[in-house]
């Protein structure tokens, strides 16, 4: 039986591919292991590569994944094909410090999962700015009151773990986000865990892809674990961000309407505008990341959002405007503009926008 397998998942890290995986060979030439990549189609060429290792090395597996995304899943996938008594998880870039994997396999056989952690000796990481370690800590305590045990970094990518717990919790895990080691913690919490510290190192190719998603994903978890549960996340995070766009529209009509003195039906027209790029910047961020827009396809998104939301805008402007000339109050008639917009803009987008 193999001992080791260790998943790299990969996205764009055609640089860094050929440096981990030597740094691997090396560190665990004593101890059977396997090197498997999980590529999300990289364009930049890591699956290309990763075959062509795989080709050449018995012990290294590529996973080629087409029309899917995403850290968690692809984590999950790695482990589920891992031959080895032991499963781990490293980033490709060599931010994680490769040489504690064979400590870690020391302390296997007496713990269920062996976490490598960036702050067990150490609060701080040298080149994060306030901001980012502000976070860092805050996500960590929440984590810990969720998971009700310390933990001193419950969000590590780092990690080590029995294979029988990943086949035993695997179809209750969440597939999305970042925060996989949590979720397999929450899902485990008899797991005996032991902690060991390393220093958490620069990237030595290509950039982070862990955005604003890391926060999202962090509210995400509060909505999952508290009082929402019981409902649809995607809906609640499209209703959070509609609410944020009434305000933004109540704003702008106020301003330019009341306070400036513009037309009703232009104040309108320009309320409307600007909560819809609003809400179209927050739901492509948050409820539809998965499926989300990034760089020139941002602005096509932007198109097909409003062209969706093309039909309900008229709706609403042609509600408000004639509402008003009848002489009811603006805000009234916006609230009645917005309540059929909104109902026709959830579906559209969802059938058309941000479809599958
Ligand atoms: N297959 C696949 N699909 N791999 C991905 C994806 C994806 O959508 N997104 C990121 N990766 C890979 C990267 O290529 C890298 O090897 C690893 O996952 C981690 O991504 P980074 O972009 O380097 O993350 P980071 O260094 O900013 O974040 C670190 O801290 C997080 C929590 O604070 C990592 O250690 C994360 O694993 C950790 O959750
Ligand atoms: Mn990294």
């Amino acid at each position: 039986m193999i001992q080791l397998s260790i998943i790299i998942p990969t996205y764009n890290e055609c640089a860094n591919l050929p440096l981990i995986t030597e740094k691997l060979q090396q560190i665990l030439a004593g101890h059977s292991h396997e090197i498997i990549i999980v590529d999300d189609n990289s364009e930049d060429g890591t699956w290309q590569l990763a075959r062509e290792m795989s080709l050449k090395h018995h012990n290294i597996h590529l996973i080629r994944r087409i029309h899917r995304k995403g850290l968690t899943s692809a984590v999950i996938e790695g482990f589920l094909m891992g031959k080895g008594k032991y499963l781990a998880v490293v980033d490709a870039d060599m931010q994680h410090d490769l040489r504690l994997l064979p400590k870690m396999l020391e302390h296997m056989p007496h713990y269920d999962i062996v976490i490598g952690s960036r702050y067990l000796e150490q609060k701080s990481i040298p080149g994060w700015n306030r901001w980012r370690l502000w976070g860092s800590r805050l996500a960590t305590q929440l984590a810990c009151y969720f998971l009700k045990k310390e933990v001193t970094d419950p969000l590590s990518g780092f990690f080590m773990l029995k294979q029988e717990i990943i086949h035993q919790i695997a179809p209750n895990l969440y597939s999305e986000g970042f925060k996989i080691l949590l979720d397999i913690l929450l899902k485990q919490p008899d797991a005996k865990i032991k902690e060991l510290h390393y220093e958490f190192g620069q990237r030595i190719h290509g950039t982070s892809k862990l955005d604003t998603k890391v926060v999202f994903d962090f509210i995400d978890l509060l909505i999952s674990q508290t009082f929402f549960a019981r409902f649809n996340l995607q809906f609640i995070q499209y209703g959070i961000i509609g609410a944020s766009g009434v305000a933004i529209h109540f704003a702008v009509l106020y301003l330019l309407y009341v306070k400036w003195g513009w037309h009703y039906a232009l104040s309108l027209v320009f309320a409307i505008e600007t909560a819809l790029i609003s809400n179209y910047v927050w739901n492509n961020q948050w409820t539809f990341a998965k499926q989300r827009f990034l760089k020139s396809e941002w602005w096509k998104g932007l198109i097909r959002y409003n062209t969706a939301c093309s039909l309900g805008s008229l709706y609403n402007l042609a509600i408000g405007w004639y509402l008003v000339s009848q002489g009811h109050s603006w805000w009234l008639a916006s609230i009645l503009g917005i309540w059929v917009g909104i109902s026709w803009n959830y579906h559209a987008n969802k059938a058309f926008t941000w479809k599958q």
